[in-house]
């Protein structure tokens, strides 16, 4: 059973600059609403009973967020607005799922993940990269009904220009299971267009199993020296650790770009 996910929030939102050197990227509003409650959301109707939250103290803010009770208390026994008294119930009912753990340097999305070590009770774990934003049917959801069958990790995946390869983690098939699922033969973060084995690559929702700790705390530095999932990820693959690469139905909105954040905000206001 797939009951807690983490989130890793402690990036540094480069690629949004400059709104991010004061302002959490997951904070900025997505038509009206923080990104991250979007992820949130994802999770709660995928199931999923716990989320830990990877922040810095840097991203203290998205702490804040969820933790605002003064404020709201003071604001309803003056206003008695309904909406702000459902807003405020609605991040109650979310902080109770929520679990903070500290990434003070940011290393990576591995040495996030790392960090949830202690807290992880189950074989296999949920992650979600809050960059990646996807609509119209629910990822998580979905990759967590495949667990359920194949008992094995899941990413998730999308078929990418072939000039964007160095983007993306990238990987190369190993055997059919249907239409839309594949075991995967081998993964590499961001290779060279030269270099990438396919343009199948994986987006932000892992089903991760409980062992890949083991390989992280051994994982050394990789590409613009920082620890990645992918390459832990690949360790274990190529120790047979099975893989499914779960091609997701609903739509990808890249929200960790200034052009892909606006067009995020016009999608979202579609449905
Ligand atoms: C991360 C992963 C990469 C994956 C991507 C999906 O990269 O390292 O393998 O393809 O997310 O969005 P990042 O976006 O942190 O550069």
């Amino acid at each position: 059973m797939i009951r807690q996910a983490i989130i890793p929030l402690a990036g540094l939102g480069t690629r949004l600059l400059p709104i991010t050197s004061v302002f959490p990227k997951e904070l900025l509003p997505i038509n009206g609403k923080p990104g991250i409650e979007y992820i949130i959301e994802e999770c709660i109707e995928a199931g999923i009973k716990e989320i830990i939250f990877i922040i810095s103290k840097k991203k203290e803010l998205i702490k804040r967020y969820f933790y605002n009770d003064q404020f709201y208390k003071k604001i309803i026994r003056k206003k008695r607005d309904k909406r702000i008294l459902n807003e405020y119930k609605k991040i109650q009912k979310y902080r109770k799922m929520i679990k903070f753990v500290y990434q003070n340097k940011p290393k990576g999305t591995g040495d996030a993940v790392l960090k949830t070590r202690n807290i992880i009770k189950d074989n296999f774990f949920l992650m979600l990269l809050p960059d990646d934003l996807i609509i119209q049917k629910n990822c998580s959801k979905d990759m967590i009904l495949l667990h359920k069958k194949k008992k094995c990790s899941i990413m998730a995946s999308m078929l990418v220009n072939k000039k964007t390869v160095n983007r993306w983690g990238i990987y190369s098939k190993k055997s059919k299971i249907n239409k839309n699922n594949f075991y995967i033969k081998d993964v590499v973060e961001k290779p060279s267009i030269k270099l990438a084995p396919s343009n199948n690559a994986v987006i932000g929702r892992y089903i991760l199993p409980k062992k890949i700790f083991l390989k992280l705390t051994k994982q050394k530095k990789g590409k613009s020296g920082e620890i990645h999932i992918t390459d832990a990820i690949r360790k274990l693959i190529n120790e047979g650790e099975l893989f499914i690469a779960h091609t997701f139905k609903g739509k990808y909105l890249d929200c960790g770009t200034m052009s892909g954040y606006i067009k995020s905000s016009l999608e979202v206001s579609k449905i």
